[in-house]
């Protein structure tokens, strides 16, 4: 099977191939925690476009490439010509000739589709207002690290409390591609739409996973593994002023003592940050021992080192190649220049 070019929604790879990412960042992770930096990556630059701020997406892809030997370039919000004056069509083909893959985090989903297209380099979608997939491979390598005991991915069941955003969408994207138990838990008007459903449920029918959405608290909590949420007011325009936001979501979705105790006893919480404290999670679980969101965090990193090197796809040097050129250089800087 020919490999993706591009990394802009799990829904377009294999359960196989994803395991094989996952596991590639445990074990660059491995590598790493134990002193050993494969220079995978030496002389490739990532191009990073941001049409919007981060914290966790940027400094993860910069540290990944910083580790593997690579360099990345911040290209800022604003400070770049994606889809203003120049057309994203001649932005992808001018970065194709200056850097070796790109990353874009991108208001509306279509820029990075249409980057993707246009661009002859791997890109990857670093957000859109329709899915996250960096962040759902952290989140599942953070999922294998904490297995509850004796259970494998395909055992778990993982509930979303909250908003359809789309952290949520990837999440079920993911969990359904992989064969888990996927619960939305969430009010109607904020729940995943007809699109994601039918992604659901194709993805449960080659995987032997399940999808629910309920607005019953006990029904969804019941024997979950994984508890996870993320903010209740749009990344985006709102469609609903904050406060009457507020008067949907509380008390009802948020996170908090009580919720937990209707999930399994050893339950993980887990948020895709940034939270924010007293709306959709309390301090309480945030802070408590089952909360694993800042793994979720440093694993942004395993994930990203892996999609850099899964796409960048590493090959060796052609060492004929390589010193036939070394020679024909330094035969004209002696000649010539020096
Ligand atoms: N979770 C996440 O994507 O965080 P940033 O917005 O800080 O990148």
């Amino acid at each position: 099977m020919t490999r993706q070019k591009d990394f802009i929604d799990t829904t377009d790879f294999s359960k196989q191939e994803l395991m094989d990412i996952l596991h590639l960042g445990l074990k660059l992770k491995k590598c790493i925690k134990a002193g050993y930096y494969p220079p995978l990556l030496k002389n490739k630059t990532l191009g990073m476009i941001f049409q919007q701020s981060s914290t966790r997406t940027r400094v993860s892809f910069e540290t990944a490439m910083e580790q593997l030997g690579g360099h990345a370039q911040y290209l800022a919000p604003g400070q770049i010509q994606l889809g203003g004056h120049e057309t994203i069509e001649d932005t992808a083909r001018v970065l194709s000739r200056l850097v070796d893959i790109l990353m874009a985090r991108v208001e509306r989903h279509k820029s990075v589709v249409d980057l993707a297209r246009f661009a002859t380099i791997p890109v990857i979608n670093g957000m859109s207002d329709y899915n996250h997939p960096t962040q759902e491979m952290g989140d599942a390598i953070t999922m294998l690290e904490h297995l509850p005991q004796g259970k494998r991915l395909e055992d778990c069941k993982v509930v979303f409390v909250g908003d359809a955003t789309q952290v949520c969408a990837s999440l079920c994207f993911l969990c359904t591609k992989l064969g888990m138990r996927f619960v939305q838990y969430g009010p109607k008007g904020f729940q995943l739409k007809e699109n994601h459903i039918a992604i659901a449920k194709a993805n449960c029918e080659v995987s032997g996973g399940s999808f629910l959405i309920t607005e019953n608290k006990e029904e969804a909590l019941k024997d979950a593994d994984f508890v996870y949420t993320d903010v209740w007011y749009g990344l985006y325009e709102a469609e609903l002023p904050k406060d009457e936001r507020m008067r949907i979501f509380m008390p009802k979705y948020q996170v908090n003592s009580e919720l937990m105790a209707l999930a399994n006893p050893n339950a993980k919480f887990m948020h895709c940050l940034p939270a924010t404290r007293g709306e959709e999670v309390t301090d309480e679980v945030i802070d408590s021992a089952s909360s694993i969101v800042f793994d979720e965090a440093e694993n942004r990193l395993t994930a990203m080192r892996a999609l850099l090197v899964y796409f960048l796809n590493p090959q060796p040097v052609n060492e004929y190649k390589a010193n036939a050129a070394k020679q024909e250089l330094e035969t004209f800087l002696s000649d010539r220049i020096l």
